[in-house]
């Protein structure tokens, strides 16, 4: 019986994690029907009691962890429509449904040219925008290919009105380049996030090759090894969030 209530509940987690009552309400009629059950079998109401506390404390806390997914902001270093590093972000934000939040940034071009005359206490509007959706995100995921050896103009320059600023310091980041070979934007893009201050592992840190050819013409991930990579990125990335 506690099993099977246990996987309803999270069941009603799952599907209705919105709707917090439904969930107060389902722990509501198990503690009765569980009061039910010790009157009907005449249980002592003493070890009977500790047994219900451990049984709504294992609940309460298995609904705090479900309920509390981290909020990620996805940076994309590709203002392609089909990008590759797009595809791979869907792709994650699929496989990780069920401890992410992940929302995309789509705004990058958007931005101004950085300028530091502009990078004051009340700077453009879409640069503030653009810090306070990082700074409200638990953690952060930069995916992007390699322009010219190089990180795209655009990946830079959202960076670049970050540098005055702490919104990235201590930030948990997930460093991903997907590109044809993108070993040199790989290295940068390390240095420049290591240099704004966010927190990132070996394991969080992702260099893919030849990424084009790792998704079919729907855009959906069907290259294996790409596919347990990334799985072992999701995780490493939680770990280093739970830190
Ligand atoms: C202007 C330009 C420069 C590029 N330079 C490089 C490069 O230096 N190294 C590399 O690995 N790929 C380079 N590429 C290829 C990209 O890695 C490849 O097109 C990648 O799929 C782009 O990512 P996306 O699919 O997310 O847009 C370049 C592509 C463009 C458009």
């Amino acid at each position: 019986m506690l099993y099977r209530s246990v996987a309803l509940y999270n069941l009603l987690d799952k599907e209705f994690g919105w709707l917090s009552v439904i969930k107060e309400v389902f722990v509501f009629i198990y503690v009765v029907a569980a009061l039910c059950f010790t009157v009907r079998y005449r249980i002592r109401f003493r070890s009977a009691g500790i047994y219900y506390l451990k049984i709504i404390s294992y609940i309460y806390s298995k609904s705090k962890c479900m309920a509390t997914k981290k909020k990620i902001l996805a940076i994309i270093g590709s203002t392609r429509a089909r990008s590759s590093n797009l595809f791979l972000v869907t792709e994650m934000i699929k496989a990780s449904a069920d401890i992410f939040d992940i929302s995309v940034y789509d705004s990058i071009s958007k931005l101004p040219h950085f300028n530091p005359d502009l990078d004051t206490t009340s700077p453009p509007q879409e640069v503030a925008a653009f810090r306070k959706q990082i700074m409200e995100a638990d953690g952060i995921f930069i995916c992007t290919p390699e322009y010219v050896f190089s990180l795209p103009g655009s990946l830079k320059n959202a960076i670049e009105w970050c540098v005055s600023t702490t919104v990235f310091s201590k930030k948990p980041a997930g460093l991903i380049t997907a590109s044809a070979s993108g070993e040199k934007a790989h290295e940068e893009l390390q240095l420049i996030m290591q240099t704004v201050e966010t927190v990132f592992t070996a394991d969080t840190t992702w260099l893919i090759q030849g990424i084009k050819g790792k998704f079919n013409a729907e855009g959906i991930l069907v290259h294996q090894e790409t596919q347990s990579q990334m799985h072992a990125f999701i995780k490493a990335f939680n770990t280093l969030m739970e830190r």
